[in-house]
């Protein structure tokens, strides 16, 4: 095929010389030079117009925004920046952009800005960068699936359950919100709902997942997630994508080696395909670092981050381990940290995550073995009674990025946990199903898309990486 797009003009051997080729004006300089853009790439193709036998009305309408479609020649470049460039021979303008009004001018715009226009925002080099780095990280997730044998399932958007337990759910509804069918003692009447039941948007698909993982083996999902949680942070979304594999006949141990394989080789992946967009986000970052205090720059680059948890081993540390730490630390005895840790059983928050990883270990950790009580239902009970063999997975600048388990798998100790917890089994008989039917020790984790991004990109607002963020009181767009 001809090469349509600057990316795939500027790898091939120049030896085509006629090029046809269409994008937005980045900018117009001398009435003379366009840096045209198309999004294949973060490379702009310089365009030189032919001013003195070009229209006027033309060269008028060639500004920072518009669509055109350029036809010329190929030719080694006279000016600094770019080997090639394109003499114009034909322009067309497809699309005018009024330059007074255009939100996106060539020059350094504050990210809320560009959050207020994301439907604009990915015509910058950030953001394009950041997008076309989340595009290549989803294909080498389902790469590494599909390489290790594994299914990829499309477990329901719309269910039934609350398989974390949390109650922070979007219901689904077809009632009339203002006058619903009510039952005797005054409730909703949710038989009259649209599926006879209440219904909500999907917390995780791993309860449908284990399902899959317990006839197919290995299999995974990769789909999108609402949580109702009322928390305005740099690292919720109320609308996120999760990746869950879920394996059968594989405990936890080996849920950590799967986990800490599989984020190896989606890091390898984009320092092998994306170097460009990388390096860019890398001196970004790198510029933004110079602002800041010393005691407040990173220690390592986006790249250097980057390959360093691509090539070393992640801390495996038990919760009873991170607490003594924890309990032990310079800021839980200075009382710095606002939750301060004084026993065992404290749920960890996110200044703790990161201490430990930032601070204590300077290296990804997988923490395992948590307090059965802060945990959901579904995760295996220790012998000790008192733990689970759930793992979550903490990222230096990120916190948890992976939160995962080996799953309950025996009917009766399931059935207690759910008995205490209030989980009524008849909404659940199916998933009970999967223990009276042929059990067996499995596992799985839940990767949130969102943090994966953040991470790769060095990006530090959940909201820049994704590309129409929901969160609470915004679902613009
Ligand atoms: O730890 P979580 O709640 O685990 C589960 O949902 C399990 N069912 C997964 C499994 O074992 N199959 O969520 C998993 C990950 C978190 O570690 C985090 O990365 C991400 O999902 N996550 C969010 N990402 C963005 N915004 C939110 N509100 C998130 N909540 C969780
Ligand atoms: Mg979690």
């Amino acid at each position: 095929m001809k090469p349509s797009t600057i990316s795939e003009l500027l790898k091939q051997d120049f030896t085509l010389q006629e090029v046809d080729i269409k994008g937005w004006v980045r900018t117009f300089r001398a009435n003379r030079f366009i840096a045209l853009n198309d999004g294949s790439s973060l490379q702009n193709i310089q365009c030189v117009v032919d001013f003195e036998n070009t229209d006027e009305d033309i060269l008028k309408r060639i500004t920072t925004g518009a669509a055109v479609h350029i036809k010329g020649e190929l030719a080694e470049s006279q000016g600094k920046g770019q080997s090639v460039e394109i003499q114009v021979k034909s322009i067309e303008i497809l699309g005018d952009s009024d330059p007074e009004t255009y939100p996106i001018q060539p020059k350094k715009h504050s990210f809320e800005f560009l959050r207020e226009n994301a439907h604009l925002r990915t015509r910058t080099n950030t953001f394009s960068a950041v997008m076309r780095l989340r595009s290549s990280l989803s294909f080498a997730i389902h790469k590494y699936f599909n390489d290790n044998g594994f299914f990829y399932v499309h477990t329901p958007i719309i269910t039934g359950s609350d398989a974390e337990g949390a109650g922070e759910m979007f219901r689904v509804t077809n009632l009339d919100a203002k006058t619903p069918p009510l039952t005797e003692d005054g409730n909703v009447d949710f038989t009259e709902d649209f599926f006879g039941k209440e219904t909500n948007l999907t917390v995780s698909g791993q309860l449908e997942a284990e399902t899959y993982a317990m006839s197919l083996g290995k299999v995974y999902t990769f789909g999108p997630t609402f949580r109702a949680e009322n928390s305005n942070t740099s690292r919720h979304l109320s609308e996120f994508w999760m990746i869950e594999p879920e394996v059968a006949f594989m405990d936890l141990a080996g849920n950590m080696d799967l986990a800490e394989d599989f984020m190896k080789s989606v890091i390898g992946h984009v320092l092998e395909n994306n170097y460009e967009d990388l390096e860019f986000l890398d001196q970004r970052l790198q510029d933004e670092d110079k602002k800041k205090p010393q005691a407040e720059r990173s220690e390592m680059t986006l790249i250097e981050k980057l390959r360093f948890v691509a090539d070393n081993n992640f801390k495996r540390v038990s919760y009873t381990e991170a607490i003594d730490i924890l309990r032990n630390s310079k800021p839980n005895k200075k009382k710095k940290f606002k939750y301060i840790i004084n026993e065992w059983g404290a749920d960890l928050q996110s200044e703790h995550e990161r201490f430990l990883v930032e601070k204590h270990f300077k290296c990804p950790v997988i923490l395992f073995d948590y307090p059965a009580n802060i945990k959901a239902f579904y995760m295996r009970l220790n012998e000790d009674g008192k733990t689970v063999r759930a793992m979550d997975i903490l990222f230096p600048g990120i916190g948890e990025i992976v939160g995962g388990a080996q799953r309950e798998e025996r009917l009766d100790v399931l059935k207690q946990k759910m008995a205490v917890l209030g989980i009524d089994e008849e909404e659940l008989w199916w998933y009970l199903d999967l223990r009276k039917y042929g059990t067996a020790v499995h596992s799985g984790f839940g990767l949130g898309f969102e943090r994966l991004v953040m991470f790769a990109t060095g990006m530090s607002n959940i909201r820049d990486v994704i590309p129409f963020p929901r969160t609470p009181q915004n679902a613009e767009f």
